[in-house]
């Protein structure tokens, strides 16, 4: 029996900013936005979507009724919760209709949620094979108008349906972590922005990747070229490209995994970050735009969140996946988004959500998406 990734769902927001818009308005050269970042696009997220409405609009394009039925646990990961005591997994869980015998919590370590959930649901379902598990991985990514870190803003929702035999991904249940109490990137309570030290939170980053890459290859035997590609948590895109340059070398198969690593980097560079759930965009996007991958290749997964916890696991490519499917989904997701311009994004911006009570002013008829926020209240979530 294998355990691991059996189904991947994303939903972002309707509307984006293009990143040679917003570098003309803040006086940069848009290479440096396009190239230097990586980055080409960015969702910005309406009033009328938070974690939870993401979360379930992504959920609910991969669930059928039987596996609503078999789940027993969601787990949601996140750093932009909607309350400190409720879990925004039990909302998805009702709102999608899945069964209530199902443990439903959230989990909280910066952008290593998403991943905190993957472990602990194969390790769930390595004891329990009938089971499946939804991981939700869900953020609104704001770092403050005219910051350095605007330009890596975004948002979205990864929806990942574990199990065992999975048609997607299986895990090599083969992983390493390391973790130190770091401040590069925090968001306390009083803040909706986060703070960060951006260049001390690349470095932290490559610093964790290359331990737990070492750490893997020496307690497994391992070495680069087991990998036919390394998935990346891409804060934005130049950064995973940063840390992969660590490692690789002139050859062949270094050539090789430059390439692929190119096709996963595509969809996160039009939607920007989405904290916890951007390595698994990535890993949809690799294997979505891959032109060489196949059944039974190995793939190197980074999971990082600020803080700092690392991870670096793997896992290989099941005979069931279809990648012509993954991409036809993702281009239904962002076919029609909205183009803004610089001034529309900075008023959507500054909306958000009110503080205290009242209905989002926000025109909902504008977001075409099946769940939305009508009001502060997570029981007026239609
Ligand atoms: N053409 C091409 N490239 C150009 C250019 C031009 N005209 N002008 C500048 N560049 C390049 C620079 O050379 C630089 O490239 P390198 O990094 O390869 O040297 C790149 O553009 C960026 O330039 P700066 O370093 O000057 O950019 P900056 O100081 O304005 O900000 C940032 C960059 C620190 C990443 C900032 O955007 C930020 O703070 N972002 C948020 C923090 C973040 O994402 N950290 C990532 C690690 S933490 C994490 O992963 C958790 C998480 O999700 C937050």
């Amino acid at each position: 029996m294998t355990v691991g990734i059996d189904k991947i769902g994303f939903f972002t927001s309707n509307y984006y900013l293009d990143m040679t818009d917003l570098a003309n308005a803040r006086g940069e050269d848009p290479n440096k936005y396009l190239i230097g970042i990586g980055q080409q696009q960015q969702a910005v997220i309406p009033p009328t979507q938070d974690v939870v409405t993401m979360a379930a609009n992504a959920a609910e394009k991969i669930l059928t009724e039987s596996d609503k039925h078999d789940i027993d646990m969601v787990i949601f990961g996140t750093e932009t919760g909607i309350d400190n005591s409720k879990s925004a997994a039990i909302y998805v869980q009702s709102l999608l209709g899945i069964s209530s015998r199902a443990r439903s919590f959230e989990i909280k370590q910066a952008c290593y949620g998403g991943t905190a959930g993957v472990q602990m649901a194969a390790d769930h379902i390595a004891m329990h094979p009938e089971s499946k598990v939804l991981v939700l991985a869900a953020d609104i990514a704001r770092y403050g108008i005219g910051t350095p870190g605007e330009v890596t803003q975004g948002g979205g929702a990864i929806a990942m349906l574990l199990s065992a035999n999975p048609s997607i991904l299986a895990l090599d249940n083969q992983s390493t972590f390391h973790s130190e109490n770091i401040m590069d990137f925090w968001r306390p309570f009083y803040k909706r922005e986060a703070i960060v030290d951006g260049h001390y939170s690349t470095n932290i980053y490559i610093d964790f990747f290359n331990q737990t890459f070492k750490d893997y290859c020496q307690k497994y035997h391992r070495n680069l070229n087991d990998f036919a590609a390394i998935a990346y948590h891409l804060p934005f895109t130049k950064m995973g490209l940063k840390a992969l340059r660590t490692v690789i070398t002139e050859d062949a198969h270094s050539q090789q995994l430059l390439k692929e690593f190119d096709a996963s980097k595509r969809y996160n560079a039009l939607v920007g970050n989405l904290y916890t759930g951007s390595l698994y965009l990535s890993l949809l996007s690799l294997l979505a735009n891959s032109t060489d991958l196949k059944a039974g290749d190995r793939i190197g997964l980074f999971s990082y969140g600020s803080g700092a916890q690392g991870e670096f696991y793997s896992g290989t490519i099941s005979d069931g996946m279809h990648a012509d499917k993954m991409a036809d989904e993702f281009e239904s997701v962002i076919a029609d988004r909205v183009r803004l311009s610089v001034s529309e994004y900075e008023k959507m911006y500054a909306d958000g959500l009110p503080t205290t009570g009242g209905d989002v002013t926000f025109d909902s008829a504008n977001d075409p998406s099946r769940f939305i926020v009508l009001g502060r209240q997570a029981d007026q979530l239609v």
